[in-house]
């Protein structure tokens, strides 16, 4: 007896509760009486069972009656209905609407003893199931930022710790990576969090307009400023201003951010009085903006007044673990935008998923799940409607067995990481050798299939609907 749980018997006929009380308390499990289908409605809406035994033809109303309740009440509880030989169909239909199983008068001991078991099993697993989306919730994700791997955990911790503060963070890293996200998360996890967020991209406005965007400007400074304007750190006052492409500002621009930050006044174009703001700044780059200031294209007084701080987010393809997480994530975010719930992925499109590159990063893995969602009909994302995603590179394609470098890499190597790609990738490719039974996978890897399940459960695979049970 490994799953030890609480019951239900609902059964009209005294002798038959007491014949399962006695039996299944003799296993260990917690059991309580139902003789009618009203007295099963009083007892599973006041407590959640892990398994309702029911029988089907009852005075006081259908086992059926019983289904639907505890369905609609209870969704994790599993339900065993109980039938006479002749109503098979009906027990049938009793599974097409939600039964866990069923079992045929008379029957023996020994067999109630592993259907039990077995639904006590699926109940774990359910349960499992939700504690894992529930972490997605939690520990693998702040504020929008979903991740996993130990950078995106670092950064994290990062965020929370410098959110308070009114410090410049400066975020690096490729297109697509999350900057911008992880400036909004600076901004809601601070007290300024009901103060605005203004963002501009400094690489997109012509130098002479981003002055007076930034700063604003007096009425007749130049021609077209027919009135007195704000500018974007006024408009910023009691929140974050966030520098997006800070290393596409020209010489002239760099020379009056810095004055800016340095006093934290503001003088706008054409004005003389200095104004006073209460501003954060956070700003990001997809440059190399310390080899910028090294062959002089960006002021190095400016470079350090802006790193304070500096966060870097490094590409997706350097954080595989993120990949499954993200994916659940957006499949569910698109899927409730769409209206059209996506309960889970299938092993291949998310081995396929797992192995591609990303030059894109995470928006390159959103567009894929987004239009993977539109084309779907089903409510789960095959293989099939994922566009064709050329795999990675691999060093060595034949070979099983990772690649040790030649040459000890300078930054050093990070063997959780390795090993724990290495462990997705072969349990994804004997899911998809075994076409997803989990227990031919879990023989082809010489492992159990509990713990082939707990493997899964780690790359965000658990899954309700197990293929084999
Ligand atoms: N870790 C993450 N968790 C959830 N969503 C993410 C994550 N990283 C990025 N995204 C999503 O990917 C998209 C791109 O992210 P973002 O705009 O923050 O990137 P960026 O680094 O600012 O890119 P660019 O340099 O091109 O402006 C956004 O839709 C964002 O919500
Ligand atoms: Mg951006």
């Amino acid at each position: 007896m490994s799953h030890p749980g609480s019951i239900l018997i609902v059964d009209d006929e005294r002798s038959m509760r007491d014949f399962l009380r006695i039996a299944l308390q003799r296993s260990g499990h917690t059991v309580e009486l139902a003789e009618s289908p009203a007295a099963a409605h009083v007892a599973y809406t006041a407590n959640e069972y892990d398994v309702v035994l029911t029988d089907l033809n009852m005075p006081g109303g259908s086992g059926l009656d019983v289904l639907d309740g505890v369905k609609a009440a209870r969704p994790h509880t599993q339900v065993i209905v109980i039938t006479a030989f002749a109503s098979t169909e009906t027990a049938i239909a009793a599974m097409k609407r939600g039964a866990y199983d069923y079992l045929t008068k008379p029957f023996k001991i020994e067999e109630i003893g592993v259907v039990i078991e077995r639904a006590m099993e699926k109940r774990t697993l359910v349960r499992d199931n939700i504690e894992l989306r529930a972490e997605l919730q939690g520990r693998f994700r702040l504020d929008r930022i979903v991740g996993k791997s130990p950078v995106m955990q670092r950064i994290f911790d990062l965020v929370k710790k410098v959110a308070p503060a009114k410090t410049s963070v400066l975020l690096s890293g490729e297109s697509g990576t999350g900057k911008e996200l992880v400036a909004r998360a600076l901004h809601n996890l601070s007290p300024r969090e009901k103060g605005p967020f203004v963002g501009i991209n400094c690489g997109a406005i012509p130098e002479t307009l981003l002055e007076s965007e930034l700063f604003g400007h007096v009425r007749g400074a130049f021609t077209g400023a027919v009135a007195d304007r704000p500018g974007l750190f006024a408009a910023a006052d009691g929140g974050t201003i966030f520098l997006d492409e800070i290393g596409e500002l020209g010489s002239q621009m760099q020379v009056k951010l810095l004055r800016v930050l340095q006093e934290r006044t503001v003088k706008r174009v054409g004005g003389t009085s200095e104004e006073e703001f209460d501003f954060r700044v956070v700003a990001a780059t997809n440059r190399d903006l310390e080899a910028e200031v090294e062959r002089g294209a960006f002021r190095r007084d400016l470079f350090y007044r802006l790193n304070v701080i500096q966060l870097h987010l490094p590409p997706l393809r350097a954080r595989r673990e993120d990949i499954p997480f993200l994916v659940e994530h957006f499949a569910r975010k698109h899927g409730a935008a769409l209206g059209h719930p996506i309960a889970g992925v299938d092993p291949d499109a998310m081995a396929v998923l797992c192995d591609y590159d990303y030059p894109g990063n995470v928006r390159e893995l959103e567009n894929i799940i987004e239009r993977s969602v539109t084309l779907e009909t089903g409510e789960r994302i095959t293989r099939a409607a994922l566009p064709d995603l050329t795999p990675r590179r691999r060093a060595e394609a034949s070979a099983v067995t990772p690649a040790v470098p030649a040459e000890w890499p300078p930054e050093g190597i990070d063997l959780e990481r390795v090993m724990n790609e290495f462990e997705r990738d072969l349990v994804l490719k004997a899911l998809q050798h075994s076409q997803n039974v989990r227990k031919a996978a879990a023989r082809q890897l010489g492992i159990s299939l509990r713990s082939l399940r707990y493997r899964l459960a780690k790359i965000g695979m658990a899954d309700e609907e197990d293929t084999e049970s």
